[in-house]
């Protein structure tokens, strides 16, 4: 489940702040987020969003999640039909699933290379659009973002 920020109020304990969207009241330190499961947030863009915006925004959301699956798994099993462990960050050892395998390598290294240009694109995109919304629109949807 994925979360965002949301706005903390004061409460009178000095320091502490609390999450409005909690039914317990719950008061955390001060300076630390307050986030709420992304469920809660209206999933509907303002009104003043055109429809080809928003679309496009849902087409790119897509492909971002599908490319940032797509990248890391591509670039695993290209490592191992190399015949070459993969570790992950130097903690544990990732599952050996086949074996040194050469048709597969040229093919998963040929779609890791080819997509990762349009995965950094696309995040550029997103980010740009965000820092619109932010300073440009001021539209309120990049406070959908936590920014
Ligand atoms: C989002 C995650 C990843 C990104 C953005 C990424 C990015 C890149 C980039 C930019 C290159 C160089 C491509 C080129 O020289 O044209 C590369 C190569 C490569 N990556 Fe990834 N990578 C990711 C995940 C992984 C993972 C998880 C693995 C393996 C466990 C992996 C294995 C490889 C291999 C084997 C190469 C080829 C290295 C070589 O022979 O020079 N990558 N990757």
């Amino acid at each position: 489940m994925s979360f965002s920020r949301t706005v903390a109020h004061q409460s009178r304990s000095i320091g502490r702040v609390s999450c409005p969207y909690r039914n317990s009241g719950e008061v955390i330190p001060e300076g630390l987020a307050c986030w709420q499961p992304t469920g809660n947030r209206s999933r509907v863009l303002a009104p003043s969003i055109p429809r080809w915006q928003a679309y496009s925004a849902s087409v790119l959301h897509g492909t971002l999640y599908v490319l940032l699956f797509l990248v890391p798994l591509a670039g695993y099993v290209r490592r191992l039909a190399g015949a070459h462990p993969v570790s992950f960050f130097g903690l544990v050892d990732m599952p050996v699933f086949i074996g040194r395998d050469e048709p597969l390598r040229l093919p998963t290294d040929t779609l890791h290379r080819g997509l990762v240009p349009t995965l950094a694109l696309l995040m550029i995109a997103h980010i740009a659009a965000a820092l619109k919304h932010k300073f440009i629109d001021r539209d309120g949807v990049a406070g959908r973002m936590g920014i």
